[in-house]
């Protein structure tokens, strides 16, 4: 048996509920590599799960998992008023027979931010609104003393047990190496908000025996998520995992880029706006602003003004693709609360 095969059969004694597609397939962007003179590949993770991609789905089968085994009832978690987490949150816990209640802060009203607000609205999530991300903690503290058996799930999801799922991601993508479905890359693009999804891979990028840095492109403001609170991360999902019975990966490879993020967490940048556009025409592959759009922004810019190079890259896609403008109520705006709906008729 490989090493990556006695990772993965150690890895599968942690309960996960069976909510994506797996493996998410990876291709190369043929127009895209032509347009900038490099090879580079995408990881579909934004086709991870039917109805919403994302992320979010590779924690939440962990999550999931432990809320049922504690008998929780309530999913309560955190996020901005427009959060693909709180929405991915409320889709597969409304599966599984969870209510989900979430503390929401005010955030740049991008049109994606929009509709997962009509989203979570729609789909019956107890909002509670706060003034800002500062205050969040203290509301979430108060809503738990409230909750019916509640299960609290962090922001972004990025718990060390979260974060595990993107551990297993890593070990997909090395899976899919030895399939030869890709060439392994120099560099793998990603953007980094709460952390889950780049500190999992480049821990699972060690275990697997691969040396490519993950590429983290902050989103979100530096005393938010910064090498510190990465190193944390990491240290935590180690120590999970020699508590499963894991051996311990070796050195983790990452380096977090801090230009893209603009005046800060969901401004629209014009990189941004840019790089969703080259995609666009060149692969008809669509981004959001927030996440996305800045990772693949950081992506074009290494390639134009960093060092020359033939190796491939990869660009991990985050963001759910998949339309769901279907799953939005026509009254669902009248059912957001009060901050969310003078928030929504602001202008853009
Ligand atoms: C679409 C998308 N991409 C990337 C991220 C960042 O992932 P993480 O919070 O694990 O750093 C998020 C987090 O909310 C997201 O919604």
């Amino acid at each position: 048996m490989s090493f990556l095969e006695r990772s993965l059969a150690r890895a599968s004694k942690c309960e996960r509920l069976p909510l994506g597609d797996w493996p998410t397939p990876v291709r190369k962007l043929e127009r895209l590599g032509r347009r900038l003179g490099r090879e580079i590949w995408i990881k579909r993770d934004d086709r991870s799960a039917r109805p919403y991609g994302g992320n979010k789905v590779r924690k939440l089968e962990l999550l999931l998992a432990d809320a049922r085994q504690r008998g929780a009832r309530t999913l309560l978690t955190v996020g901005g008023f427009g959060s693909n987490h709180v929405v991915a949150t409320a889709i597969y816990g409304q599966r599984w027979g969870f209510q989900t209640q979430a503390v929401v802060a005010p955030q740049p009203r991008s049109a994606a931010a929009q509709t997962n607000a009509l989203l979570a609205a729609s789909l019956g999530v107890e909002l509670i609104p706060c003034q800002s991300r500062a205050t969040a903690p203290l509301r979430l503290l108060a809503a738990l003393r409230q909750a019916q058996r509640p299960y609290l799930i962090g922001p972004g999801g990025s718990s060390p047990l979260g974060t595990l799922g993107y551990v297993f991601a890593a070990l997909e993508l090395k899976e899919q190496l030895l399939n030869h479905e890709l060439p392994e890359p120099a560099a793998v693009f990603v953007p980094l908000g709460s952390g889950g999804t780049a500190a999992g891979l480049a821990l699972g990028l060690a275990l697997a025996g691969l040396s490519c840095p993950v590429v983290a492109v902050r989103v979100v403001e530096q005393p938010l998520c910064n090498s510190v609170i990465l190193e944390q991360l990491i240290w935590r999902v180690r120590r999970l995992l020699r508590h499963l019975g894991e051996q311990l990966p070796g050195r983790t490879n990452y380096t977090i880029v801090g230009d893209q993020v603009g005046p800060g967490y969901g401004a629209v940048t014009q990189q941004a706006r840019a790089a969703a556009t080259l995609l666009q025409e060149t692969e008809g592959l669509t981004l959001e602003t927030t996440y996305s759009a800045k990772a693949m922004a950081a992506l074009t810019n290494a390639l134009r003004h960093g060092p020359r190079s033939s190796r491939p890259v990869l660009f991990w896609h985050t963001a759910n693709s998949w339309s769901i403008d279907r799953l939005i109520n026509a009254d669902a705006s009248a059912a957001l609360p009060l901050p969310m709906q003078s928030w929504l008729a602001q202008p853009r």
